[in-house]
């Protein structure tokens, strides 16, 4: 890479091994799993390895994972399925600190009659679970969604817990664990989701493939209908490629996990923290750290705008983000920043940076000190205690 890349919350670089998996698909075996000869055959092979894959990450069993273009559309395909099996239930149990492909399809539901009630959080960014509690036993819910972790801040919900609510409740429960699969353990057997979301490009996989989670025994309503492929849950010729790319990732991110449950991630996260706090004055990491995924730091620069941070770090070579990469160019403070209180300095001076299996001591090394000098930078054009337009000298 020609820069050093903290911004895999955003997305990640597809792991060797797994562009060598998926090759063959993508030129020689480019059959399609549908078909009855044996070349074909040999391909539905393939992603039936896949989902196996996939469903021993997440502790599912083979047939409950069906695989999607990507983890927006799983989260689509269950929110429409469920507003369109709730009965009279109209309210939506949600939190204020979703990703936009949960808040804009609640949004739109509101159209058909649907109200969205979102649970706030704390200040470490986890969720009120007595307003959670209160609002899955009101009259008329119709479905519950909670995301696993939070994109922005890498913070861990407590899934468990409202999960555990909702299903006494009797309100199905969804969960969009794209920013926590392969990255912490994941389990259903543990935690019983009825629904669960993923994204390959997340955890080393490449983009535009996903998987959906539907526990055996629970209805889901399709949103493609056609050939019937994926069991008629998700009709459309299988991305194979992808498929086996994903189920190739998810084999080496449960081995990772097995093996030091990304510790060395975290190590470096940590380091990378400590050497910006040692150096500079008026840092703050944002969230409850003992519930952070170990790749996240979420940190706000006193007296400094993100947006003329992410500038300069561009220039310097170091690639993150502020907020969340959806949020980046908009000049609204992140909802999830200001669901956890923050002022509108503190959310607009905050960055993201998030780290994968690949980032190197050296990289955190450099990046530490790229980000002291912006920094700094910054705050001399700016003036302490005076944050104005930002005014960028490149050198
Ligand atoms: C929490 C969360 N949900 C959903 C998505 C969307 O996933 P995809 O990019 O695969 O559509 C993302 C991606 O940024 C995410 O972080």
């Amino acid at each position: 890479m020609d820069m050093i890349y903290l911004d895999s919350n955003a997305t990640t670089k597809v792991h060797p091994e797994v562009v060598e998996a998926m090759l063959p698909y993508l030129t020689d075996q480019c059959y399609n799993p549908s078909s009855g000869y044996r070349a074909g055959k040999k391909v539905k092979d393939a992603v039936e390895l896949a989902r196996e894959q996939v469903a021993s990450l997440i502790g599912a069993d083979i047939r409950e994972i069906y695989f999607t273009g990507c983890g927006t559309e799983a989260n689509n395909a269950v929110l429409y399925s469920l507003a369109g099996m709730c009965g009279e239930n109209r309210k939506i149990i949600t939190s204020e600190i979703e990703h936009s492909a949960i808040l804009r399809v609640c949004e739109h539901l509101t159209e058909r009659g649907f109200e969205i009630i979102k649970i706030g959080v704390d200040g470490g960014g986890r969720l009120d679970l007595d307003a959670w509690e209160k609002a899955v036993n009101a009259d008329g819910v119709a479905f519950s969604t909670l995301m696993w972790a939070n994109n922005e801040t890498g913070i861990i919900q407590p899934i468990a817990e409202a999960c555990a609510l909702a299903k006494a409740a009797k309100v199905p429960f969804h969960t969009d664990a794209i920013q926590a699969v392969g990255k912490t353990v994941v389990d259903v057997r543990e935690v019983p989701v009825d629904y669960l979301s993923i994204s390959g490009h997340k955890f080393h996989a490449p983009k535009g493939i996903g998987a959906l989670y539907v526990r055996s025994g629970i209805r889901f309503e399709p949103m493609f209908r056609g050939g019937g492929q994926e069991s008629g849950y998700r009709s459309g010729t299988e991305n194979v490629a992808s498929i086996v790319a994903m189920g190739k990732a998810a084999e080496i991110m449960q081995a990772k996990l097995g093996s030091d449950g990304h510790a060395g991630v975290a190590e470096l996260r940590d380091y990378l923290e400590t050497i910006i706090k040692d150096s500079l004055d008026g840092v703050q990491v944002n969230g409850a750290v003992e519930y952070r995924t170990a790749n996240t730091a979420h940190l706000a620069f006193e007296d400094c705008e993100a947006s003329g941070l992410l500038i300069l770090l561009d220039e310097y070579g170091v690639a993150c983000s502020a907020g969340s990469a959806c949020m980046t160019g908009k000049q609204q403070p992140s909802h999830v920043q200001k669901a956890m209180g923050f002022s509108n300095e503190r959310a607009n001076s905050s960055l993201r940076i998030s780290l994968s299996i690949f980032t190197t001591r050296e990289e955190v090394e450099e990046a530490a000190k790229m980000v002291i000098k912006a920094v700094n930078k910054l705050r001399s054009v700016q003036g302490r205690g005076n944050v104005g337009p930002v005014v960028i000298y490149t050198e």
